[in-house]
């Protein structure tokens, strides 16, 4: 049966009836398929040849296993009738016979309703005759017919899901329309050459105004890239200068050495760290500052006291993917010292990779946010201050700061903003002022301090944009609808 018919049929149907009171009944009565009166249904409604009632009504139907059971019997029928009449036959060998329609708990119902008993091992029949009543039920309800109370208690008793509800939906006192014909016209949705003489005979498709039109396709900027634009600019607004972060590869040497972390830092286990296994070791360092590197290491100097063990070079040699990216820094730092002394303001936003278990906010790999100030005189209170400023542009004002420890920074300070939403004070960044072991060998002046800070670019992303896990924003579980969809981002005021 084509649309065509039912509609000619429906409408006919109509031109001398008040009404269709039920798309069920309609269909059954002209055996038509329901699913296609409902869909001839819509498209007449659309053009408001008829008007019609929702109806919508829940049926019980069998699940794959209810199914299963209604073809091939209930498990403890099939497991009764795998039983000898005569005799007995072993558990090993009942399983064997009955293969993958074997269940455990067929042999429970099957001594329970006493059709079978167990001994040593051996299941023999007690009875010769059983009914398989649940197989009964379930074609029932196959064939949608009611159940009486005492059966749908009996399906209800077994713990596994045998039936499931569906909801479906059809229409109830379908009527003539405002633009009711009982012949649908085919309406012209365009003038052609070939039927502009015709014009007055034809009836047009009216336009939809209200259509939206197809979104145009054009690529789309993760969420991750929007908020690191933003971020971007903002240090931009600030006067700082972006950071050369396009090497994920670094030495030990860049990565934890010449940031005074020590070779027995736990940091630098692997557990924390992923090391290459080819180029296994980096293969050019500055050996002037890798001595004077090594030295601090082992007994300070500088004022400072040093960490007292056997500095190894094998271990800087090391290479590993960048756990942070103060290893840029300590590299640009580098550089600023081999030059006549210029105050340098530098940022850099870029990705890290930590051996790390992935949960819902930690991923092996995230991007950093870092900036530092390399300048004379600078104290712990210019680092509060730009603190304050960059954290204002974002929008956040209310801050606090909560001394912490890294190797490289002494004071270092946590970032606390205060969520309005949660009421509490979370951590936002971490900060410090690099000590004297790591900048002193880098040859950078006496007089010149370098303040920092660093945070991640996923956490604010996954709070701008309302993801509440990291994997819904980065990696191969990311939603392509939602990158298309999601808003452009705006950060601060
Ligand atoms: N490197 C630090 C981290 O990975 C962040 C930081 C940068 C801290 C600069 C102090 C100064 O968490």
């Amino acid at each position: 049966v084509d649309d065509d018919q039912v509609v000619s049929v429906l409408l006919g149907f109509l031109q001398y009836n008040e009404e269709i009171p039920d798309s069920r009944q309609f269909s059954a009565e002209h055996n038509f398929d329901h699913n296609q009166v409902v869909s001839v249904i819509q498209s007449l409604l659309g053009f408001r040849y008829i008007e019609a009632q929702d109806l919508v009504w829940e049926t019980c139907v069998l699940t794959d296993e209810g199914k299963r059971y209604a073809t091939q019997g209930s498990p403890e029928v099939q497991l009764f009738l795998a039983v000898p009449e005569e005799g007995s036959i072993s558990l090993v060998d009942l399983k064997e016979k009955l293969g993958d329609s074997f269940q455990n708990f067929a042999i429970g119902y099957a001594k329970k309703n006493k059709w079978v008993e167990v001994q040593a091992n051996q299941v023999s029949r007690k009875v010769q005759h059983v009914e398989d009543k649940l197989k009964e039920l379930l074609l029932k309800i196959q064939e949608g017919k009611e159940l009486h109370e005492d059966g749908i208690k009996f399906i209800n008793e077994r713990k596994k899901n045998l039936t499931e509800s569906r909801n479906w939906k059809g229409y109830s006192s379908i009527k003539k329309g405002p633009r009711y014909a009982p012949k649908r016209k085919n309406l012209s949705t365009t003038l052609t050459r070939g039927n502009v003489e015709i014009w007055e005979e034809l009836e047009f498709k009216e336009y939809n105004i209200n259509a939206k039109g197809v979104p145009p396709e054009s690529g789309h900027l993760q969420p991750l890239l929007k908020v690191r634009k933003q971020f971007k600019d903002i240090f931009v607004q600030m006067g700082f200068e972006e950071m050369p972060t396009n090497n994920y590869v670094e030495s030990s040497f860049w990565n934890f050495d010449a940031l005074f972390q020590p070779q027995q830092h736990p940091a630098r286990d692997s557990h924390d760290t992923f090391f290459l296994k080819a180029p296994s070791t980096t293969r050019t360092l500055p050996e002037d500052y890798v001595e004077r590197v090594k030295r601090v290491h082992e007994s300070g100097g500088y004022g400072s006291r040093g960490y007292n063990y056997d500095w190894k070079r094998e271990e800087a040699n090391k290479n590993v993917l960048r756990t942070h990216t103060t290893a840029v820094s300590s590299r640009m730092l580098y550089e600023i010292a081999k030059k006549p002394f210029a105050p340098k303001k530098y940022f850099s936003i870029d990705r890290v990779f930590r051996n790390e278990a992935v949960d819902r906010t930690h991923l092996a790999e995230f991007h950093q946010i870092e900036g530092l100030i390399c300048d004379r005189g600078l104290t712990l209170g210019d680092l509060i201050g730009v603190l304050k400023v960059f954290y204002s542009r974002l929008g956040i004002s209310k801050l606090r700061f909560k001394p912490a420890y890294n190797p490289y920074t002494e004071p270092s300070m946590e970032i606390m903003s205060y969520h309005e939403g949660l009421g509490v004070w979370v951590e936002i960044g971490n900060s410090g002022m690099f000590r004297p072991e790591m900048l002193r060998p880098m040859g950078l002046p006496e007089d010149v301090q370098v303040i920092a800070w660093g945070l991640s670019l996923e956490r604010p992303t996954m709070i701008l944009y309302g993801i509440d896990n990291i994997r819904d924003l980065f990696g191969h579980k990311v939603d392509l609808d939602l990158i298309k969809r999601n808003p452009i981002c705006r950060i601060g005021f």
